[in-house]
């Protein structure tokens, strides 16, 4: 059954673009009411649930032990951010003079990951959608380091990842102008939206996060190989647990599920990265992917919280959520440091390898995909 949605962003589906997906697709297809709670139950005539009155004690009771918990994790975090901080001075050694492209950088953790870098006097380039967002953005950074910010460079051009065309001519200037790359962060990323489709007639989050990315990196490979030794980041998220690739639906014309539809697109970040690294062995190029588990950003800004509920909302992300630069620093590590040195096609958390579901090793399904995004972007016709 083909579902009815909306397109927001719906320019059409090219007809040449028709044809690959087509083409893509074909070579894919190989009474009573809720139960009393527990609290509420009655034994022997006694209403186990407290009267009113100690209701509301409860209630304050554990919001305050929330608070207090939320506290100190808060303390512990920002404790242990300090020692990664410490560590990062020699890596701001190996940073001095490198250039870094970091996708969707005015907002989130692409921002605190680009000020961290100008901080250690690279030459950043800042890939983003809109100019006027970055160039905001980039006053705050320079404002924000003050004299820090010496030594580095700020660099805007615009990149919109939900075009091929975009980023193909993001790709052209860059390769015209940069005598050399250092390193790529694949950071930019869109989450749960309703169904939109990309310029090219793509599913939104499968375009944006993974196809548009996918189309960046190897428009860039050339320069990276010839730059090396040189790193890519990909950033994913643990929710790419709940994904599969369903290789019949990629553009989820047949069904869209917006968590499916995100997860879909990080699990797809994570076979790329296994599949590149394995690509790219002996060539001195590294890719590495990583969680930078739950953050303050933007991301959310298609999820509705109810008017009442956002106070609540604001005060758990504050005391449990990640602040901008606390997520950012696996991002900040895999582009930096001297450990992760030649290391390739591992998934980072907190700095740490981490494992991976089967489902995100499967060298198969990995390779599958490699070719039919190559074929939706066109780089195989
Ligand atoms: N925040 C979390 O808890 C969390 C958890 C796991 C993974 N992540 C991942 O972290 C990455 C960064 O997200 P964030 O949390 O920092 O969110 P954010 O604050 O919303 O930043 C996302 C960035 O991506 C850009 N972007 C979106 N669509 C784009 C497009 N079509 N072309 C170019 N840039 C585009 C945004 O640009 P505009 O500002 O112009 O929209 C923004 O700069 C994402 O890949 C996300 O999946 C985040």
């Amino acid at each position: 059954m083909k579902l009815r949605v909306p397109e927001c962003k719906a320019k059409g589906t090219a007809p040449a673009n028709r044809y690959l997906n087509t083409r893509a697709r074909r070579w894919a297809s190989g009474g009573g009411g809720a139960p009393a709670a527990p609290w509420e139950k009655r034994r022997g005539g006694c209403r186990l649930a407290p009267a009113g009155p100690e209701r509301w004690a409860m209630a304050a009771a554990v919001l305050l032990a929330a608070a207090l918990g939320g506290g100190l994790l808060l303390i512990a975090r920002r404790y242990l951010t300090g020692a990664g901080r410490a560590s990062r001075a020699a890596a701001a050694a190996l940073m001095r003079g490198k250039t870094v492209i970091v996708t969707g950088a005015n907002s989130g953790l692409g921002r605190a990951t680009a000020a961290e870098l100008l901080r250690m006097q690279a030459r950043v380039i800042m890939g983003c959608r809109d100019r006027g967002r970055a160039e905001q953005a980039a006053r705050e950074i320079r404002a924000e380091l003050g004299a820090q910010a010496e030594g580095g460079e700020l660099v805007i051009r615009e990149l919109d990842l939900a075009s091929l065309r975009s980023v193909r001519s993001f790709c052209q200037r860059v390769l015209q102008e940069e005598p050399r790359l250092d390193v790529l962060i694949n950071n930019a990323g869109i989450f749960q939206c309703p169904y939109m489709k990309t310029e090219d007639g793509f599913e939104m989050q499968f375009g944006v996060n993974h196809l548009g990315h996918f189309l960046l990196t190897n428009l860039l490979l050339g320069l990276l190989k010839s730059s090396a030794p040189s790193r890519i980041v990909v950033v994913s998220s643990k929710l790419y647990k709940y994904g599969e690739i369903n290789f019949e639906d990629l553009n989820s014309e047949i069904s869209y599920n917006k968590s499916f539809g995100y997860s879909r697109s990080k699990l797809a970040n994570i076979l790329f990265t296994r599949e590149l690294a394995r690509r790219l062995e002996g060539t001195g190029v590294t890719v590495n992917v990583l969680h930078p588990g739950i953050v303050r950003t933007n991301l959310g800004r298609y999820i509705n919280i109810p008017l009442l509920a956002k106070p609540l909302f604001n005060l758990v992300s504050w005391a449990f959520f990640k602040t901008p630069l606390e997520g950012a620093q696996t991002s900040i590590y895999l582009a930096s440091s001297a450990e992760v040195e030649g290391v390739s096609g591992k998934y980072f958390g907190d700095c740490k390898e981490e494992e991976l579901l089967p489902k995100a090793m499967d060298d198969l399904v990995a390779r599958k995909l490699w070719d039919i995004s190559e074929v939706m972007v066109g780089l195989l016709k």
